[in-house]
């Protein structure tokens, strides 16, 4: 029987640059795109742990792994990683947008991550990284995927691109209401607006080649408290939080051929919880 649904999976040799790829995640994308028949383009601020992660990966996947430092919110870094990147590794094929801040959710008295105390530094920060950083990237590496008319971009949001927190899930028994730890504003407003971005570059470079997507995933098991735990498997149908491992295929499927016939949209994948 002929394999031509498969093959569509197959990525060639085409390029991916991740971004964030040193944190909790990018190492499953990377794997998903090696995985895949690709290169993997790792890129980080963090210089140690990016370099930990490529090593990690470059067994048994040697000569497909490469990692550049590169802070996003430096649109003349970008610059000059996109060229470095292009000469040494070859056309970018593959971009996906996934550094965040994630701000922490802050548990002392002062509590600056509730709404009445936010720092704009903070906001500033928090925006500079998740959305200002997608569309720096976008621009330029966009750019030239619509010159050479043929590349994707994926930008990773979250079920929290589509619903606002639960602040539920946050409260410290002995706390009063005003003093309560809340999910920031930041990560609704810069998950929120990727979603955006993605429709706007869609249509932007839907003549020209180039693919955009979002995907939401949701919180990812990582030994989080066992109350928040609870309370949040609470509001999910599966009644479960999401493993590392999960979001892998989804990966290939948004930057393959696979989904030759999808740009603009948010896949969600996050145990049914944005249904309740
Ligand atoms: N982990 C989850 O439960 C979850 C759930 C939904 C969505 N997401 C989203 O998935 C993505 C990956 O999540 P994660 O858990 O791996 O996050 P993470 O915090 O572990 O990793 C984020 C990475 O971004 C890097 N980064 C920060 N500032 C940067 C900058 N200026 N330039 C370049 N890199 C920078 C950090 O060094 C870090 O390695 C994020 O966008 C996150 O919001 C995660």
């Amino acid at each position: 029987m002929k394999k031509d649904i498969l093959d569509k999976f197959g990525l060639k040799n085409t390029i991916a640059v991740i971004t964030g790829a040193a944190g909790l995640l990018g190492k499953y994308h990377a794997e998903a795109i090696l995985q895949g028949g690709g290169i993997a383009v790792l890129t980080d601020i963090d210089e140690k742990r990016l370099k930990e992660t490529a090593s990690s990966l470059n067994n048994p996947y040697t000569k497909k792994v490469f990692s550049y430092p590169l802070d996003i919110t430096n649109e003349k870094q970008i610059e000059s990683i996109v060229e470095k990147i292009t000469t040494e590794v070859g056309q970018i094929g593959i971009l996906i947008n996934n550094a965040a801040n994630n701000p922490k959710v802050e548990n002392s008295e002062k509590n600056f991550s509730r709404l009445e105390n936010f720092p704009l530094k903070i906001w500033n920060d928090d925006v500079a990284v998740g959305l200002t950083g997608a569309f720096l990237m976008s621009k330029h590496i966009g750019a030239l995927m619509a010159k050479n008319g043929k590349g994707v971009i994926l930008n990773i949001a979250s079920d929290l691109g589509i619903i606002a927190p639960n602040q539920e899930l946050y409260k410290k028994p002995g706390l009063k209401n005003g003093n309560q730890p809340v999910k920031p504003i930041t990560y609704s407003a810069v998950k929120h607006g990727l979603i955006g971005l993605s429709k706007y570059l869609a249509t932007y470079w839907a003549d020209k080649g180039v693919r955009v997507n979002s995907l939401s995933p949701a919180s990812v098991y990582n030994d989080q408290p066992e109350d928040f735990v609870r309370k949040l498997t609470n509001l999910i149908p599966m009644g479960r939080m999401s493993d590392v491992n999960e979001f892998k295929a989804a990966i290939l499927f948004l930057c393959s051929d696979a989904s030759s016939y999808m740009t603009g949209a948010n896949l969600v994948i996050d145990g049914g919880r944005t249904c309740w």
